[in-house]
């Protein structure tokens, strides 16, 4: 086996990305044949490479490599270009001519974006490549050529198939040994080497430093989805080497050369962000509830402290009752300690101890006339329900043993 860091450093391949290697190794291996070679891989990949190491470990090097964009010939002229013409055979043929498989004979034809052959082209195509015959347009004679084909797609040609753009036949002739080649997202730290190799390239090139990625610039240049492979990484290189003045590129500098740019790779991902940030969402929602529910228990624990020290004195409003026999219930369950066989295991207090340093004298005129307003409906609530305790405390919303406590405390007379 050939060393592939040699081929690489020879035909300008930067990168160790396994799937990378794996399709070198395979031209490598499948150069001595003749064989056709399909090359597939998203635009900017990187695929033309790959063409040249296979005609230069073939048999073949010594002879013609003819490298043809079929997207880009009009299809008017596509077969002269291919096939060559006779003078005359159409408007504007003044001469005769060869075609590109009459040049490479004993060469190598590489047929770049194959997808976009017309199908008349691709009939001519297929003859040539299984019994080497052609014929010029406008001629009538059959000739015979021995070129090796290797053709490439930065498109799906099975998709162009099921449209019927293109021949199945022929795609399995062209398609005898496939060769993938991986999109630079899915390359991981080959980014890095490229991006140093173009900086490094073009730092020569425009002889200025060359420019260098921070840490989280580095992060952005992984997460990023490269639609335009190692062509776009190139391009926003050379972009970014020429028009910044400060080497060291930050982050935002480079997101803003990268159109798009969301932190996700693929649309799975992006999928699976969006996955992530709904539940990034759900998990604010949750900890909003969670806090308000903290706030309600120092709420709840506050006025329950208000009205334990008699500050506050909503414990005999009618309509507060309910309320406040929750607030018990709670601090109960919060305070097991407190708890009793009873059903409001925590009592209100007999004495209306302040300790903290406000106002003395208006906490005793304050305590005073609270324990006046409790002693007043204590009274209104026993009549109510002619003495009966259990009744008059849950109308005033507390135990009955402290109902009692209170009767005693405030030596109310029924
Ligand atoms: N591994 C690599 N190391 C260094 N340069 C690379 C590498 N891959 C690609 N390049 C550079 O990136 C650019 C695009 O590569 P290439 O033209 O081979 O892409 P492609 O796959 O043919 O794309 P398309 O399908 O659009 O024609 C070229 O300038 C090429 O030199
Ligand atoms: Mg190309």
């Amino acid at each position: 086996m050939k060393d592939l860091q040699n081929i690489k450093q020879r035909f300008g391949i930067t990168g160790n990305y396994d799937g990378l290697n794996r399709a070198l190794d395979i031209a490598v291996q499948v150069a001595p044949t003749d064989l056709s070679v399909l090359i597939t891989g998203e635009s900017g990949t990187g695929k033309e490479a790959f063409p040249q190491v296979i005609h230069n470990f073939s048999t073949r090097k010594h002879g013609q490599y003819i490298a043809v964009n079929c997207g880009a010939i009009p299809e008017g002229t596509i077969d002269s270009e291919l096939f060559g013409h006779e003078k005359g055979s159409f408007t504007g043929a003044t001469e005769s001519r060869k075609g590109y498989f009459e040049v490479a004979d004993g060469g190598t034809i590489f047929l770049d974006e194959v997808a976009e052959l017309p199908l008349s082209t691709q009939v001519r195509l297929l003859r040539v490549l299984e019994t080497g015959e052609f014929i010029r347009v406008g001629s009538s004679k059959v000739q015979k050529t021995n070129v090796r084909v290797i053709a490439a797609s930065n498109v799906d040609v099975t998709i162009a198939i099921q449209h019927d753009k293109f021949r199945e036949d022929l795609f399995y002739r062209l398609n005898t040994v496939p060769i993938k080649i991986p999109p630079l997202r899915d390359r991981g730290e080959d980014i890095f080497l490229l991006f140093r190799k173009f900086a490094s390239d073009f730092a020569e090139k425009y002889r200025m430093p060359s420019i260098r990625l921070s840490n989280e610039a580095k992060n952005v240049l992984l997460n990023y989805s490269w639609p335009g492979n190692v062509r776009q990484l190139k391009n926003i290189t050379e972009q970014i080497s020429i028009i910044e003045k400060e080497r060291e590129i930050g982050p935002e500098v480079l997101q803003s050369y990268l159109p798009d740019y969301t932190g996700v790779k693929l649309p799975a991902v992006i999928k699976r962000d969006e996955d992530k940030s709904f539940s990034s969402e759900r998990e604010i929602l949750y900890k909003i509830l969670f806090d308000m529910k903290s706030d309600m228990n120092d709420l709840k624990k506050l006025v329950l402290d208000l009205i334990k020290t008699g500050e506050l004195d909503i414990t005999f409003h009618e309509s507060n009752s309910g309320v406040i026999k929750n607030l018990i219930r709670d601090a109960g369950r919060d305070n097991p300690v407190h708890g009793s066989a009873e059903s409001h295991p925590v009592d209100l207090p007999l004495h209306h101890s302040r300790n903290n340093i406000q106002d003395t004298e208006e906490v005793v005129e304050e305590s005073l006339s609270l324990a006046g307003k409790e002693i007043e409906m204590i009274r209104k609530a026993l009549e109510k329900y002619n003495g009966k305790r259990k009744m008059a405390a849950h109308e005033l919303g507390i135990s009955e043993r402290t109902l009692y406590r209170k009767i005693k405390e405030y030596e109310i007379e029924m």
